[in-house]
């Protein structure tokens, strides 16, 4: 029912050369792979490139941050109609934006209100840091997160959307979730709060993806797990093989 989901976050790596090497080796085979979505999102200088590179494909293009005001004077900032230009994704509330560009659940939620206008699907990252981890506030952490970055949008454009589940615990460490960990809080949190605010199909209709030390060799564990239908992957994202191999895993 829910088509499986594959995207690459890019972070702040690769110049508009090194993108077009890495698209043009990656995409070759990532376009073999069939009944999955595959989304690429690299930094905004590389968007145009690969977006070029990318056309006539099934390989979708991502964003990785967006403002939600339409135009204005804001410095460095970058618009939900110029990022909808290039890009059908944008990925929304990262944890590094949280944790290192003040972004907090009422900027994430004007944000993903504002993909509503112009189109763009929003990848909503949600996750608890290890201290939270810790302290046993995982539920209430991540189900504040998905309430209030999704507070005040209605059923209908949440059924369409993606969510990613990232622990920050298990981002760049090498120390990915297990499966069934993960699972359980996409299915005891996530899915529940989705049924909370909306209805059971709401829930059951979003994509759920797991992110954080997302490598080839545990892609299948995740994928196996019902409740989770991709993965938002990270660093293993700038390796062909890696990622081609991921992509491929979630063929169950
Ligand atoms: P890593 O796969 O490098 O842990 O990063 C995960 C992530 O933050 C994807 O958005």
């Amino acid at each position: 029912m829910r088509t499986p989901f594959v995207a690459g976050n890019w972070k702040m790596n690769k110049t508009v050369e090194e993108a077009r090497l890495l698209v043009f080796e990656m995409a070759r085979e990532l376009r073999e792979i069939k009944g999955v979505e595959k989304v690429l999102c690299p930094p905004f200088t590389a968007l145009l490139a690969v977006a070029a590179l990318l056309e006539g494909t099934d390989i979708g293009l991502g964003a990785q941050n967006m403002h939600w005001e339409e135009k204005g004077a804001f410095t460095g900032e970058t618009s939900p109609l110029m990022v909808a230009e290039f890009c059908r994704y944008v990925i929304l509330g990262h944890s590094e934006r949280r944790a290192y560009f003040g972004e907090t659940d009422e900027t994430v939620n004007k944000k993903v209100g504002a993909t509503r206008t112009c189109g763009l699907i929003p990848i909503l990252c949600v996750g608890e840091t290890l201290a939270e981890n810790e302290a046993g506030r995982t539920t209430e952490v991540v189900s504040r997160q998905v309430r209030e970055g999704l507070k005040g949008l209605e059923a209908g454009f949440t059924s369409g959307i993606v969510i990613a589940y990232e622990p920050v615990w298990a981002i760049g460490t090498g120390r990915a979730s297990s499966g069934e960990n993960a699972n359980a809080v996409v299915q005891d949190v996530i899915r529940k709060t989705l049924t909370e605010m909306y209805r059971e199909e709401v829930s059951q209709a979003v994509r759920v993806l797991y992110g954080g030390s997302v490598t080839a060799s545990d892609a299948a564990e995740f994928f196996s797990q019902p409740d989770i239908d991709g993965a938002l992957v990270g660093g293993a994202s700038l390796r062909v093989d890696e990622f081609v191999a991921i992509t491929r895993a979630t063929m169950k």
